[in-house]
């Protein structure tokens, strides 16, 4: 599904997205039994020169670009794929067309000795429509009963992310579920960056200096480094004590390690640019969370770009209040990393430690113990420190942790002004019920005791003792 909506987005085009989990006997028994995964998408196609090793060798992968998106390293889909494999030994079905005249259909499996995709059909359609998109299906072993709440939870989350797609999901016992795209708006699409020095090392460098097709060391920075020119590189150059007209590929192990320390360590490049990220923005945001969870409050934060580690990232921040939002005891903490859900390991995120430890929410009138209450955590950068393989939670890098403070803080300042304004409405309410209940009977007591007829009307006196406009009511 992230390759689906990383290959509908690139294109924008907005995603619809189909899955669909089918177990073989139609039924649902406990316990693990084969499954028929299947995704289909209305994303850019694969060209079909590609589909062999896009699906059938690992690290195979069109994303190792310094820019943001789901995929970076050629596993994700590939690593589901051999799962497949392994616990089924059938092959991958893949369908995918770019709306060319063809649309092409392969068998795949992986020789996992090699590395290498063997490839057990191949079959053309004519493609008179132009469709374009990819369908994948996958058999695997695996426990949907125990794994099925996981699976909406994921889908839930990828649509208040991604509300610009429409998916749709049929369970095995054959139970549709629609997450509909409430705007057809995408987000701007990330542009490539060249690496930042502050974020290079010696295998990137040792694979630079052995491709790169400049002749001395000036031209090599100037041209493979994110916002380095002549004077920079020069000075910098200086500085490592590297000489400015060596031939790149000369450097020898040594000198690497001496270049990517004198990188770190270097005070003067500047600042990476976030052209190369992808937020959400705070609009879509709001739809995403306002779309499934119909709260009664939402404040959304973007936050400016900012570095660690010379990577560039923006972390984007929600609170969420009342509505559909179940009041479970805790902070409900939603955690996205460029638009991935992440579900697993909660406690072990960087996002809930600072909404659970450093976050006063009492100073912003809320417990978060009674308070239906939601936090919305999604950082983008081209690489998202990840603090396992899982890809699960996120490091406590410290640049990242104040940015998500600072935005939680901000947000949770505008709820509170929202629940203050609120109490003190309810307030006023109450007053007004009293004068409102008694003032009638007062006036005909008092009437009856001047030994008057006519009643006078309240109506005027109730107006000139509210303290707000008839719009607050
Ligand atoms: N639905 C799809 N539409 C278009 N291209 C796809 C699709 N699925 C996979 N691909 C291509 O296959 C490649 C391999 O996918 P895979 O998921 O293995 O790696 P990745 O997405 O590049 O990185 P990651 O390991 O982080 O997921 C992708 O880089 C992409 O070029
Ligand atoms: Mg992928």
């Amino acid at each position: 599904m992230e390759n689906s909506l990383d290959a509908g987005e690139f294109y924008r085009y907005p995603p619809d997205i189909y899955l669909r989990i089918s177990s073989e006997d139609g039924k649902e028994t406990e316990g693990a039994t084969v499954h028929t995964i299947r995704v289909e998408d209305n994303g850019s196609g694969v060209p079909a020169r590609h589909i062999p090793s896009a699906f059938g060798q690992v690290f195979y992968g069109s994303k190792y670009k310094l820019r943001q998106s789901r995929g970076t390293f050629g596993l994700g889909g590939t690593m589901a794929i051999l799962y497949g494999q392994i616990t089924t030994s059938k092959p991958v079905k893949v369908i995918s067309s770019t709306a060319g005249k063809c649309i092409h259909e392969y068998d795949v499996l992986i020789d996992i000795r090699r590395n290498r995709p063997m490839v057990l059909r191949h079959k053309t359609y004519n493609n008179p429509d132009r469709w374009h998109g990819t369908v994948i299906e996958i058999k695997m072993e695996g426990d949907y009963s125990r794994a099925s709440a996981k699976v909406l939870e994921y889908l839930k989350q990828t649509a208040i992310v991604v509300p610009y797609a429409n998916l749709s999901f049929v369970d095995p016992k054959g139970r549709l579920y629609r997450f509909e795209r409430a705007t057809k708006e995408m987000p701007k699409p990330p542009t490539e960056t060249k690496l930042h020095p502050y974020g290079s090392d010696v295998e990137t460098l040792k694979r630079m200096v052995s491709t790169t097709s400049c002749k001395n060391m000036v031209s090599f920075m100037m041209e493979h480094f994110h916002k380095v020119g002549r004077k920079m590189a020069l000075n910098f150059l200086e500085y490592a004590k590297i000489p400015p007209k060596k031939r790149p590929h000369r450097l020898k192990t040594e000198d690497l390690v001496k270049l990517a320390k004198a990188m770190k360590e270097f005070p003067h490049f500047r600042a990476p640019s976030a052209d190369c990220l992808s937020p959400l923005g705070e609009d879509l945001l709001r739809t995403g969370i306002q779309k499934e969870l119909k709260p009664e409050f939402v404040a959304v934060r973007q936050r400016s770009p900012s570095v660690y580690s010379g990577y560039p990232f923006i972390v984007e921040v929600a609170v969420a209040y009342g509505g559909e939002i179940p009041k479970t005891g805790s902070i409900l903490l939603y955690r996205f990393a460029n638009r991935i859900p992440l579900l697993y390991d909660e406690a072990s995120d960087v996002a809930w430690k600072v909404v659970n430890e450093e976050v006063n929410w009492k100073y912003y009138n809320v417990n978060p113990a009674e308070a239906p209450l939601a936090v919305f955590v999604h950082i983008c950068s081209t690489k998202i420190p990840y603090r396992s393989v899982g890809k699960e939670f996120v490091a406590e890098v410290p640049e990242i942790e104040r940015e998500i403070l600072n935005g939680v803080r901000e947000a949770a300042r505008e709820l509170s002004l929202f629940l203050s304004r609120r109490k003190s409405v309810e307030r006023e309410k109450r007053r007004l019920d009293i004068f409102e209940r008694f003032l009638p009977k007062i006036a005909r007591f008092s009437s009856e005791l001047a030994g008057k007829d006519k009643v006078p009307e309240v109506k005027p006196l109730l107006k000139s003792v509210a303290k707000y406009g008839a719009e607050e009511d």
